[in-house]
């Protein structure tokens, strides 16, 4: 079958893999019927991952169920079906808690908890940019689509950056009436700012250099800061009369940069510190490694990254951290797409065949103008 690959920094191909099988009586098939590419599969394609050439990527899955394990009860063949990224056992301590991106039998990788597929560090599990993956413990981890073909460009969302855009509000503890900030406008910040609203927020900011990006915000009214032209703090505070939002999300992640594309892994996590108010919460889905050989200066290499941490202690603020545990989240905001109350597809640019993600990729990087969220079609 058709598959992405790493093919080296910068570099993706399309090449022939072995085909996905049941290799186990909890598995399952998905043909794939939509993949999106991440800003997550940006530090892999950056070189910026210890990601070995060959990996096949792709975490944010749908598809149709092609075949199933004997043990497999609830799903069936031709459900329509959501991936969602973190693969999960179902029967461990933390995903019995509700806490499915720390798994702990999933990631074979010493000392680490919780797994993705096709990812860097995240365990053996291939890819879905590709005609067909494999799905382990399928009746616990795949969540059931209404059949058909209706909504498709909303429920790929389901896999990942809606639950996980929800989850940095989640943590954020973003209530009724309140003020949020979010930082990047990528597809995880908008779908941020689209699940503060959702929880009834009453402004949210969304701060980002991307002028395209920062467009897609003010659709659902929520006010964009440009940092190339304002400092986002000053911004906050400014229209809180100095007290700062309520509420906080990072959505950049450790290659936080300034407008002139410095990188700053700190930035983000100060201004975040700087624009919540006193005490508030903050939540930080955008992604920081414990190691970071490709950054510029030694603490960051190991993943110390100096925040003003004396500052937020003293606001007494809250801070959550980590990978969205989508299936907490998935179902509810399935409804709410069913329901035509949620639409996260309004950040979708492209939908394109595999052959021309090699490109897609390029363009995604380099964040285009335009180039918001790409969703891959193998049938295409
Ligand atoms: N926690 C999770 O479960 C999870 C899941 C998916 C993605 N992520 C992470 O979330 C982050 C965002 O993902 P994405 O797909 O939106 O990525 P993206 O790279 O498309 O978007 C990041 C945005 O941040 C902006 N940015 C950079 N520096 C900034 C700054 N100083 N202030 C404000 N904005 C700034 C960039 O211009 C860009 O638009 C990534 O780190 C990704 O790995 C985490
Ligand atoms: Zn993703
Ligand atoms: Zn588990």
């Amino acid at each position: 079958m058709k598959a992405i690959v790493y093919d080296g920094p910068h570099s993706v191909k399309v090449d022939e893999v072995d085909d996905a099988r049941i290799e186990g009586p909890q598995d399952a098939v998905i043909r794939i019927t939509t993949t999106n590419i991440c800003g997550s599969d940006l530090h892999m394609y950056e070189g910026r991952t210890d990601v070995e050439e060959g990996t096949v990527f792709g975490h944010e899955n749908m598809g149709i169920v092609e075949a199933v394990g004997d043990a497999v009860e609830r799903i069936e063949v031709g459900d329509r079906v959501s991936v969602p990224f973190n693969v999960a056992c179902g029967t461990c301590r933390n995903c019995n808690a509700g806490w499915t991106s720390f798994c702990q039998r999933v990631n074979p990788n010493e000392g680490m908890v919780g797994s993705a597929y096709g990812y860097a560090m995240m365990g053996p599990w291939r890819g879905g940019q590709a005609e067909y993956m494999r799905v382990p413990w399928a009746d616990f981890n795949l969540l059931r689509l209404p059949e058909g073909t209706d909504k498709e460009d909303d429920y790929t969302m389901l896999s990942d950056i809606f639950p996980t855009g929800y989850h940095g509000t989640e943590m954020a503890g973003v209530g009724p009436g309140d003020s949020v900030v979010v930082y990047g406008a990528g597809p995880v910040g908008l779908m941020a700012a689209h699940s503060a609203f959702l929880r009834g927020a009453s402004r949210v900011w969304v701060a980002d250099k991307e002028q395209d990006r920062l467009d897609l915000a003010a659709q659902i009214d929520a006010e964009p800061i440009d940092i190339a032209d304002v400092d986002p703090v000053e911004f906050v505070l400014d229209a809180t009369s100095g007290v700062g939002a309520d509420c906080g999300v990072e959505a950049v992640g450790y290659q936080a940069h300034d407008h002139t594309g410095e990188e700053h892994p700190e930035l983000v996590l100060d201004n975040l510190v700087n624009s919540v108010k006193v005490p508030g919460g903050i939540g930080v889905v955008g992604v920081y490694v414990p190691e970071d050989p490709g950054a510029n200066g030694e603490l960051a290499q190991e993943g110390r990254i100096p925040f003003q941490f004396g500052q937020f202690f003293t606001k007494g603020q809250a801070m959550g951290t980590g990978q969205a545990p989508v299936k907490r989240y998935n179902r509810q905001l399935r409804d709410l797409i069913t329901a035509g109350r949620a639409n996260p597809s309004w950040i979708v640019s492209h939908r394109v065949g595999l052959d021309e993600a090699p490109d897609a990729y390029e363009r995604f990087d380099t964040r285009e103008n335009g180039w918001t969220k790409v969703l891959l079609d193998p049938a295409a």
